[in-house]
């Protein structure tokens, strides 16, 4: 590797990766395939940072713990060398030392997961995004076996009064894509985020608060790009059979999925 390529590069798992100025960890990371846990993020949109998922450690060569902090490291695992920070958020900058796919932060990981599922009414077996759903396939991908959390069982207003999209808040991980899609792509802003804490939910920006009263469309990119159950265009519900759904054929670690998903689940009034 050149001098100059050098200077453009970091290393994840021991693995060094060429990466662009301006460029995120997770931006270099996706470009050279290696996947990093996520589901707040998509490319093309303003990162997020919320959901945590894609937490990895950046190993800082210039910290020397002491002799009382290496006890704590040996004993509860902990690398106090290194910080932890979102990769979808935190810059490329050339020589940063990434973990990304250890034991310690695949099990955070599956923690906050299991904090998503039991949080909200992700009844998987009565949820026509089975198969097709992002965090159902993270789930899987991280052995999360349960919910491990006592349910909360949440009662949130549904709102089916569009004629052809209907919004679950109660499946809503509140990754705010569906926010950023309508603000960013599709110039409407139908979309918002009200209330702080467990009261945050999902809202409409129309008159009555309601789909129906809005501008979303069924071309909409936010009317396609939750990641969950929570937005689904209706009518459309079990169209692909078992054996069939994305996350059949596909792992959830393979880049450029987002294509493959909005093939199965991308349907217009035309
Ligand atoms: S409705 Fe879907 S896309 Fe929108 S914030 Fe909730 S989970 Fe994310
Ligand atoms: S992908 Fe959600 S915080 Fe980075």
């Amino acid at each position: 590797m050149s001098a100059e390529a050098k200077q453009n590069t970091i290393t994840i798992d021991g693995q060094e990766i060429l990466f662009r100025q301006g460029q995120t960890i997770m931006d270099a990371a996706l470009a050279a395939g290696v996947y990093i846990p996520h589901l707040c993020h998509k490319p093309g949109l303003a990162p997020h940072g919320s959901c945590k998922l894609c937490t990895v450690n950046i190993q800082d060569r210039n910290v020397s713990s002491s002799p009382s902090d290496r006890r704590v490291q040996t004993k509860f695992f902990v690398d106090i060398d290194s910080r932890s920070v979102s990769a979808c958020t935190m810059p490329a900058v050339a020589g940063q030392h990434i973990s990304n796919n250890t034991p310690e932060l695949n099990e955070v990981r599956k923690t906050i997961t299991q904090m998503l599922f039991i949080e909200g009414n992700h009844l998987c077996p009565s949820c026509e995004k089975t198969g097709d759903c992002t965090l159902q396939a993270v789930a899987y991908h991280l052995g999360m076996l349960d919910g491990h959390f006592p349910q909360f069982f949440p009662r949130r207003e549904v709102d089916a009064s569009h004629s052809s999209v209907m919004l679950d808040r109660d499946r809503c991980i509140l990754c705010e894509l569906c926010v950023r899609a309508s603000r960013e792509v599709d110039g409407k802003n139908v979309f918002a985020i009200a209330g702080r804490g467990i009261n945050a939910h999902l809202i409409v920006n129309s008159p009555s608060g309601k789909l129906a009263d809005s501008g979303l469309e069924t071309g909409d990119m936010a009317a396609h790009i939750c990641p969950v159950g929570a937005i689904l265009i209706k009518e459309h519900g079990y169209e692909v059979p078992i054996g069939r759904r994305t996350f059949d054929l596909h792992q959830v670690g393979e880049i450029g999925l987002e294509k493959v998903i909005l093939a199965k689940t991308r349907h217009t009034d035309e």
